[in-house]
């Protein structure tokens, strides 16, 4: 899966992007701030702390100086793990996220000829303007349309869109990717970042319904592309799932990159073709593929 060489300063993917879920990453920087300061009192008072545990706690000195030492070396190090969240979080957020938009572009041989892209919960718009980007480029009449499910994602899509010169390649759609509003066989390519193992999500990550919302949306994409097209998926955990759906669904040339953490969790970008036509059985030819 190759990767155009489009570097950019995360500073300025920022300014354009802002940053989603920033609720989380406040919550992870407070608290390392919070388990720093107390490791640092821990170690500047580490002796009054010891006296006190030894008069209230514990009655051995030993035991009092052991429980001061160990409560101050979790703290530190629950600290360093909340620095490292943070900081893996902003990264997969921004820069991370960026990169991978490229490599999923990159993923798709020839832009030149692709007359209409989706991208299945386009969010912010990272991946989807990566592609009118690419588009653009390639001097391609085609349109690329970003799936978001609300019409405020979506009008804050096209401003990034603007943003980065490539209004003209962007069309946005409020829908729900479990029951994608568009007809069967209709896009040359259907790309997502960051997007299916967020569905279902309200049934808990592991449980069977969650496994079978992403399902529904696996085998949406798979109907609305053409036969001949070509999906990417970049997704955090599911990848062998997707996989055994897609290899049921009897797509071809399946693709599974190598393993990238992102918000600190495994992820991959899987891709696959759909057969130009599936013959199921003697002279039968399956073309619903939901
Ligand atoms: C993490 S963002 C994806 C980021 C985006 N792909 C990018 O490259 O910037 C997930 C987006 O999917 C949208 N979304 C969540 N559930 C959805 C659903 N069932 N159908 C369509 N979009 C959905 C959310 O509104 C959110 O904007």
């Amino acid at each position: 899966m190759g990767k155009p060489s489009t570097k950019r300063d995360w500073s300025q993917i920022y300014v354009i992007y802002g940053m989603e879920q920033w609720q989380t990453l406040l919550f992870l920087l407070l608290h390392a701030v919070f388990f720093s300061s107390m490791s640092v009192l821990f170690l500047l008072y580490f002796d009054p702390i010891c006296a006190y545990i030894e008069a209230t706690l514990l009655s051995s000195a030993a035991w009092a100086r052991f429980a001061a030492g160990f409560a101050g070396c979790v703290t530190a190090l629950s600290a360093v793990c909340l620095f490292y969240a943070a900081g893996n979080f902003f990264y997969s957020a921004l820069p991370l996220h960026h990169d991978m938009a490229q490599r999923i572009v990159g993923a798709v041989s020839d832009w030149s000829t692709v007359k209409n892209a989706l991208d299945l919960g386009c969010g912010r718009g990272i991946l989807l303007n990566a592609v009118a980007t690419q588009l653009k480029k390639t001097g391609s009449s085609g349109r690329v349309v970003g799936l978001a499910q609300c019409k405020r994602t979506a009008l804050s899509t096209l401003r990034t869109a603007n943003m980065e010169g490539v209004q003209e390649y962007v069309t946005c759609r409020e829908g729900d990717a479990r029951r994608l509003p568009f007809p069967d066989n209709y896009f040359d390519v259907v790309v997502s970042a960051g997007f299916v193992h967020t569905v279902g999500r309200e049934h808990g990550h592991r449980t069977a319904e969650a496994a079978g919302e992403r399902m529904r949306v696996v085998g949406e994409l798979v109907r609305v592309l053409k036969p001949g097209g070509v999906g990417v998926v970049w997704d955090m955990g599911h990848a062998a799932e997707y996989v055994r759906r897609l290899q049921e669904l009897r797509m071809e040339d399946i693709r599974v990159s190598e393993r990238v953490t992102a918000f600190m969790m495994s992820s991959h970008i899987v891709s696959f073709a759909k057969p130009s036509e599936h013959v199921v059985g003697l002279g039968e030819v399956r073309l619903d593929w939901r």
